[in-house]
């Protein structure tokens, strides 16, 4: 069963901002990570309105840290810092 959960958000602009750029983690986090971690797409996770710029999406989600600007290496550093806690 998959330890950590990943959600890329997809939603219009995370997808603007570069969250399309991000989907070499799936296949990534799929041969790095197997079964221990589960990525999936998401639909707007509603942080972009949360500020007046839009300038920290794309957004992703790792259990319930939110990544701001989020990249492929910033999304690894978290899991790998999940996984690490939950041993
Ligand atoms: S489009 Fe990603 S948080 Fe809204």
């Amino acid at each position: 069963m998959a330890k950590v959960n990943v959600k890329i958000c997809m939603g219009t602009t995370c997808f603007v901002m570069g969250s399309s750029q991000l989907h070499d983690l799936v296949d990534i986090v799929n041969k790095k990570y197997g079964e221990d971690v589960a990525i999936t797409g998401s639909t707007c996770l509603n942080y972009c309105t949360d500020t007046s710029e839009y300038s920290k999406a794309p957004y992703v989600k790792v259990n319930d840290i939110v990544i701001q600007e989020a990249t492929i290496d910033k999304v690894l550093q978290e899991i790998d810092k999940c996984l690490k806690q939950q041993g």
